[in-house]
């Protein structure tokens, strides 16, 4: 039988492409699996009780309001709070103008990329990125010239010469998208000296930052670095903030922090994408830092991680052939990218699955393609007995993939 939808696809229907994770998820989830591949937080560490004090707290004081619908730019409390916690970052109060509340920070991708993005424009981002980011701007029509990275992030020196080719053929560059701290998938994190760099191209060029950092309170080792948006002051650069990683995803709570004018545009589109951010999970999230448990939760979040952190180090050095791959420690965040010298990455994905054992291929990460050789493992998920017997499967699949 014909589909009666066919006929029916725009042109974003006809090039849209599932979300290799969220499929990949489901052979993940299979039962007996050691999944390192969703980029997820450790269920354990969830601050279950104190999440539930602050949304009865905030149900009891304030129930019938925040049961009503709330206003499109967020819910006034939260925004409050971001202003003043986020300050350290930023390197100053946002006004409440200058934050929008969003659901997640996926959303900022997408409502940045409706207020920016025709088909055909341009997106710049590191060469391999998070591959969430690149399916929202490609819902948008945005194409991608990519940028490679070392262990100091992006090589912002090669970024004069791309925006010189894209201008020669053309080609409209609407923003860059970078994720400064922590990658994802790469765990790298950009040096001081190229956020300064980066930051000066953006404003020779006229072209917005959106700096993504959901992870960058998650460090683990040295000093924080500071942010994009800071370094910059001209509004310039877009800053993606989310609850996702540092208190739970389930609450779907981000913000973006900007330029005033860009924000307006972002919350007139998001009037028209989902009225406004749940404000139930808005003001349970408010609640819960404003009793300061988000304040005391993170840097037992932060000393959980670096344990897991290190125990993979640990697992990873233990099992795996180490001259056949190579990766860099991360300093904070939630990943490992690991490339081999003679494996293919798809070729081990099937034989670590047949040992019920799971990463995310490389590929994906890669819009332009490439990546072949390379995969990312989740370090916070796992348990760390799970983490020991991941591995050791792993390392075998490896060894069966050198002598097959
Ligand atoms: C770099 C990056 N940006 C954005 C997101 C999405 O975050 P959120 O849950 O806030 O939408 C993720 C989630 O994995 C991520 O890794």
């Amino acid at each position: 039988m014909t589909s009666i939808w066919e006929p029916l696809y725009g042109r974003a229907s006809r090039s849209l492409k599932p979300s290799p994770i969220r499929e990949m998820l489901h052979l993940t989830r299979r039962p007996g699996v050691i999944s390192f591949a969703g980029g997820m937080p450790d269920p354990a560490a969830f601050p279950v009780d104190a999440f539930r004090e602050a949304a009865n707290r905030i149900l009891e004081e304030q129930g019938r309001d925040i049961l009503q619908y709330g206003t499109t730019e967020g819910y006034p409390p939260l925004k409050a709070f971001l202003s003043d916690w986020t300050a350290p970052r930023m390197g100053r109060k946002l006004a409440e103008d200058e934050l929008l509340i969003t659901a997640g920070s996926t959303q900022v991708v997408d409502l940045l990329s409706w207020a920016t993005i025709d088909p055909g424009d341009f997106v710049i981002c590191e060469e391999a990125t998070f591959l969430g980011s690149t399916g929202t701007m490609r819902n948008h029509g945005a194409s991608f010239i990519t940028v490679p990275c070392d262990g100091d992030g992006m090589k912002v020196e090669m970024l004069p010469a791309l925006l010189e080719e894209a201008k020669a053929k053309g080609r409209k560059v609407k923003y860059i998208y970078t994720i400064p701290n922590f990658h994802n998938p790469l765990g790298c994190t950009m040096s001081l000296q190229r956020r300064r760099q980066l930051v000066q191209i953006a404003r020779d060029w006229g072209i917005p930052i959106l700096e993504d950092d959901p992870y960058g309170y998650i460090r683990f080792d040295g000093d924080h670095l500071p942010s994009l948006f800071s370094l910059d002051g001209s509004g310039i650069v877009i800053y993606a903030g989310s609850f996702s990683k540092i208190l739970a995803p389930g609450t779907r709570v981000g913000w973006a922090g900007g330029d005033r004018e860009i924000i307006r545009k972002m919350a007139v589109f998001k009037q028209a994408v989902d009225v406004c951010t749940s404000v139930v999970a808005q003001a349970e999230v408010y609640k819960y830092c404003e009793l300061g448990f988000l304040d005391a939760f993170l840097p037992k979040i932060v000393d959980h991680y670096r344990k897991k952190r290190d125990d993979f180090e640990t697992a990873m050095r233990r099992f795996l052939p180490l001259e056949e791959v190579s990766w860099v420690k991360p300093q904070g965040g939630y990943f490992y990218w690991l490339e081999t010298r003679r494996i293919s990455a798809r070729a081990l994905f099937d034989r670590a699955i047949g040992k019920k054992v799971a990463f995310v291929l490389g590929e994906p990460f890669f819009p332009n393609g490439g990546g072949e050789q390379a995969f990312r493992m989740c370090f916070t998920f796992a348990s760390p007995e799970q983490t020991e017997e991941g591995m050791k499967r792993l390392g075998e699949a490896m060894q069966e993939s050198l002598n097959p």
